[in-house]
């Protein structure tokens, strides 16, 4: 069925710009965008449906491209710890910080996960997040990794959104494997993730490089094992030290490295070359008080692409809105807007390899979209929270919100 979304300007974000069209118009077809370019140029067509879009802003839906959204408990009163003065490494140290979700999620049914998930991710879908991705990793055993993915397919099933998956069960290590790590690396690669995968419940393998979590020689068995099964490969890198998590991911042509504070240039010049997405994640370096800034001027300088993510977990970044990480993006690390929409549109597309299908309005991409009340693309930065006016379309067909 073709529909006609008529009186609009686009930002179409193809090729990492606003590529603006002033009076514009979309037509849809079914799922996906079959026209788009200037009213004056629409061709003469029949249109089961017109849609007048009042003059509106139309951007790509956006995209939230690494987020822990399912997860048991909450960890508020850690930062109330944490603003008294002690840190995410020392919390961690004595048996609290991912430790203590995992001791929540394993508590928790699936039906407990999915409902308090899906409160937090219609939190996201309201801003106008129409792609997500959401990884495991407070599960740490082969039921509660299950039961995390399970709960992710779930959503995908419940929400209009595209979600992918990512396996992270190398996230921490599990209590029954303490000081055994390298085992329980090995119960990762061999049973765990050939299992899940099998089950069909992941789409992407991610870890977390960093001294308080896996070292680089164990994270290279998990990609390796990860790219027998053909599977997609992240990482979560140089977070709290500089360990070459990032240059590792790029030597495995990972489709993003992510957090990135404590990058070298080497990192920096490796990604470039292999074509890694740098994902930033502004929620996680404002709530830990991060002082160590991610190095914005050479990421960019040796062309990588920067995406922007709300990281929404616990214990880091209990992010709800992915506007407000937008707008965090631009005054943190000084994105330009038309970056920072960039980074949660088709370079954030590029960290989940969905560039070909989503990320920008194009002809033959899905049509997800997001019809903002506003003057220039810059507002969709420029306002702190609160609830934009807007319509959004995922799969041509408008939401209620
Ligand atoms: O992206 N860095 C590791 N993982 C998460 C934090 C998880 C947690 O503290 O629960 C992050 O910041
Ligand atoms: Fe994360």
């Amino acid at each position: 069925m073709k529909k006609l979304w008529k009186n609009c300007h686009i930002a179409t974000m193809q090729a990492g710009q606003y590529s603006s069209i002033e009076n514009a118009a979309i037509v849809t077809l079914g799922q996906q965008i079959h026209w788009i370019g200037t009213f004056k140029d629409l061709p003469a067509d029949a249109y089961a449906e017109t849609i007048d879009l009042n003059g509106a802003w139309v951007t790509p839906g956006l995209i939230d491209c690494h987020t822990h959204s399912v997860f048991g408990g909450n960890r508020s009163v850690e930062f109330e710890k944490r603003l008294q003065g002690v840190s995410y490494a020392e919390i961690a140290a004595s048996g609290g910080g991912i430790a203590s979700t995992v001791r929540a999620t394993r508590e928790a049914s699936e039906e407990q996960l999915l409902a308090s998930a899906l409160k937090r991710i219609r939190c996201l879908l309201k801003d106008g997040v129409t792609t997500i991705e959401i990884k495991s990793g407070y599960g740490l055993d082969y039921a509660n990794e299950r039961k995390m993915l399970r709960v992710i397919r779930q959503i995908a099933e419940t929400l209009p959104m595209t979600v992918r998956s990512t396996c992270l069960a190398a996230h921490a290590l599990p209590p029954e494997y303490q000081d055994q790590s390298d085992a329980y690396i090995e119960h990762i690669c061999n049973d765990m993730l050939p299992k899940l995968h099998q089950e069909g419940l992941v789409d992407a393998v991610d870890a977390f490089c960093e001294y308080l979590a896996f070292s680089p020689a164990q994270v290279e068995r998990v990609f390796k094992t990860a790219q027998s099964l053909n599977l997609p490969i992240k990482l979560h890198a140089e977070q709290l030290s500089s360990l070459g998590g990032s240059s590792l991911a790029a030597r495995y042509q990972a489709l993003s490295a992510d957090h990135l504070e404590f990058m070298t240039e080497d990192d920096v010049k490796a990604m470039a070359a292999a074509g890694t997405v740098a994902v930033l994640l502004p929620g996680a370096f404002y709530f830990l008080r991060e002082t160590k800034y991610p190095p914005l001027e050479s990421l960019q300088q040796h062309g990588v692409r920067i995406a922007l993510s709300s990281d929404l977990n616990p214990g880091t970044s209990p992010a709800l809105s992915l506007r407000l990480m937008m707008n965090m993006g631009s005054t943190l690390f000084r994105l330009t807007p038309e970056q920072t929409l960039a980074a949660v549109t088709i370079h954030a597309a590029h960290a989940l390899g969905l560039q070909e299908t989503h990320g920008s309005l194009e002809q033959g991409k899905v049509a997800d979209f997001v019809a903002w009340d506003i003057e220039h693309p810059s507002e969709i930065v420029y306002w702190l929270g609160g609830d934009l006016p807007k319509r959004i379309i995922q799969h041509g067909n408008e939401v209620s919100i």
